[in-house]
Order: structure tokens, then sequence, then C-alpha cells
């Protein structure tokens, strides 16, 4: 079996940090989202794997090169423009050929993984098994309608949905799913629809099995999303020191400090995870809070929050939450004349204050 994974798209929900860099490479409990998808198809016994990127950028190639650092074979497919999910799958047929695959939308992260229903869609030798979980607002997502246990039909974003399952971003599929994608037509939203190419294949007749998730999160489309995701991705790390804290220091919970960095003075609530190289400095780090390498977090608290790799919180009198940092950003006090507040911000960012 292999996988195809996307990794593509412009993220505008989450500019301005995707304004220089791409979705798939936003932290999460300090692993780039995409490193999820790729470990759960890894650990569900694949390792040939594509990824669909865009055309334009080398981004997801700088990160994981050939894929032999995680123990896999990556080959890259460049998507013209896009023009949605069916299409991805359309493109990668030279590289999929007759096997059985894992399709994979690369943002969707997966408590637990997907080994489970890889060995489903093999157990029921269907040719598409499809990943559903219950949702409260199922007219974002695709949605099965399901009777005695049967999916009779599929629509994309209802107005009106026919149950409340989401069909989640993890597909099985065999070939027949490329006469599929050849033969439907884009949406009124321009997009060559999966749920279309889903709709097709039950239109034929042919065998669709599902399986039922739950506790599950979709689409790191919002920052609110990506603070979910780390939440529940630090819900499930084990205790691990491995950094420097000094006497004064608290570190209680499930806390996670990387070799190389340094805790002094300061109370670390987990779970919780501090980058190789960061220096925790008479602060407070709350729950939820990942850290990545090389920041500096001094006389401030942080609580349910990712910060990217180099960045500098100093001397903040109020405590910083739910908040989404890119790589490099400083927020500082001002120490000169006049005290006011100063911001150099790019397009699109957001700052509440107190
Ligand atoms: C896409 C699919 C939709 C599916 C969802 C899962 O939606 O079109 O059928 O339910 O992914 O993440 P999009 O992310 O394009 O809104």
């Amino acid at each position: 079996m292999k996988a195809l994974i996307t990794a593509g798209g412009h993220g505008t929900r989450l500019r301005p940090i995707t304004h220089t860099q791409n979705k798939h490479l936003i932290p999460i409990a300090n692993k780039p989202i995409l490193n999820y998808a790729l470990e759960y198809v890894k650990e569900a016994g694949i390792t040939e794997v594509g990824i669909i990127t865009n055309k334009d950028g080398t981004e997801v190639q700088d990160v994981y090169g050939d894929g032999s650092k995680l123990g896999l074979s990556i080959t890259y497919i460049p998507q013209e423009k896009p023009s949605g999910l069916a299409d991805c799958v359309r493109i990668a047929e030279p590289f999929l050929g007759d096997e059985p695959f894992i399709f994979y939308l690369g943002d969707n992260i997966i408590v637990g993984g997907v080994k489970r229903f890889v060995e489903e869609f093999q157990k029921n030798r269907s040719n598409c098994h499809l990943v559903l979980a219950k949702v409260p607002d199922p007219e974002r997502f695709g949605v099965p309608e399901i009777r005695n246990n049967q999916i009779v039909g599929i629509e994309e974003k209802p107005k009106k949905p026919k149950s409340d399952y989401a069909v989640t971003g993890i597909y099985l599929y065999d070939k027949t799913i490329f006469e599929a994608v050849n033969s439907i037509k884009p949406s009124a939203r321009g997009e060559m629809e999966i749920s279309d190419a889903h709709q097709y294949l039950i239109d034929k007749g042919l065998k669709i099995s599902y399986s039922e998730i739950t506790g599950w999160w979709k689409d790191t489309g919002k920052p609110s999303d990506l603070l979910e995701a780390n939440r529940l991705v630090l819900d499930n790390i084990s205790k691990n020191i491995a950094g420097d804290v000094d006497s004064n220091s608290v570190i209680s919970g499930r806390v996670i400090i990387e070799k190389g960095a340094k805790i002094q003075n300061s109370n670390v609530r987990g779970p919780a995870i501090i980058g190789a190289g960061t220096q925790i400095i008479n602060a407070y780090i709350g729950p939820y809070t990942a850290i990545e390498q090389n920041c500096i977090i001094k006389n401030s608290e942080v609580e349910f929050s990712i910060i990217s790799q180099n960045c500098e919180i100093l001397n903040q009198k109020i405590r910083i939450e739910a908040s989404l940092l890119g790589k490099n950003v400083k927020i500082i006090e001002a120490n000169s004349k006049p005290y006011t507040n100063r911001f150099i911000l790019g397009d699109q960012s957001l700052i509440e204050i107190r």
C-alpha cells in the first residue's frame, strides 16, 4: 500500500503566519503538523509516500527531503493550482499505479493514528473506505447519508445535512477511484470535489465501507484549531526532563524539557513542552503551551499558546494566553521614552491588548 498526503494550499485563514510559512509546517507540540500524518502512515506499515505540494516553493521538500530520516520514501507531486482534492488524486495516478492507497489530508491530526482504518479497509475488501466523525457542524464538511449501516449518498457542504457525520480527511481507495476522479466535473466553488468522486462510486454500485472515530480534530484552518490540536497532542505526552532545571524552579505535571533548554527560577505547569536551547527565566509557563527551540521567556507568563522558534517574550505584565507566534517574534517592554506601545507588524497581524 502507498500513501498520498496533501501539503499544498495557501492557509489564508492562518495569515500572517502563512505569509512566510506553509501551514503544514506550523508546529504542534514542537513538530510540524505534517509530521503527524507521516508518522501515522509509517506506523500503519506504509513507507512509500507521495506528497502533493504547491507548484512554487520547496519548503516541504527542504524539511523532509527524500523521507529517509523518517524511514520513508517520499515523492513530491506538485499541483499546478489548488483545484480540489479529487484533482490531487487524479494527478497522483502515475505515482500510485494500481496499488490501494490511503489519501490523507496533511492538516488533519487524529489522536490514535490511522493503523486501525488501514486494517479495516483491508478486512472489508471495499473499493473505498471512509472515516467518519460526529460533528456539531456537518454543513462545513462532506456529509454521508447512512441507511441500514450503508452509506447511500455523500454531499459536499450541504445546507441541510442528512446526518450529523463529517467525512474526515482520511480516505482509503483501490484503483477504481481514478475512474471517478477522471469523470466528475468541477463544483459550484470551482473545485474537483472528493465528495463528488465518492458519489460517483456509490452510483456505480461499488463497495463503500466506513469507520467511525471519536476524539479527532480536523482542519488546522484557524488559529483556534491549532491551539486545540496542540492541546490534544500535549494531553498525550509523557514527562521527560532532559534540559537543565535549577533548584528554584518547580516543574509540575507532564512536561517535556528538551536537552539544552534552561529553566531558571520559574514555574512550568504541564502538559507543556520546552524546546532545545530555549531559556525560561523568572517566568510561568502554564498548561497546553508549546515553546519551540531557542526562545527566551523572561519575567513573563505564557499559557495555552504555541510559540515558534527564536521568539523573545520579555517583561510582560499581563499573562499571554491563547496566542500563536510565528518564528522570530519579539514581545518586549518599551525601555526608552516615550513609554508607549510600539508595533512593527506584518500584513494581517492581530494583536489584542489589555
Ligand atoms: C475537505 C473535503 C470535505 C471533508 C474535509 C475533511 O473540505 O472537501 O469533504 O469533509 O476536507 O477535512 P475542505 O477542507 O476543502 O473544506
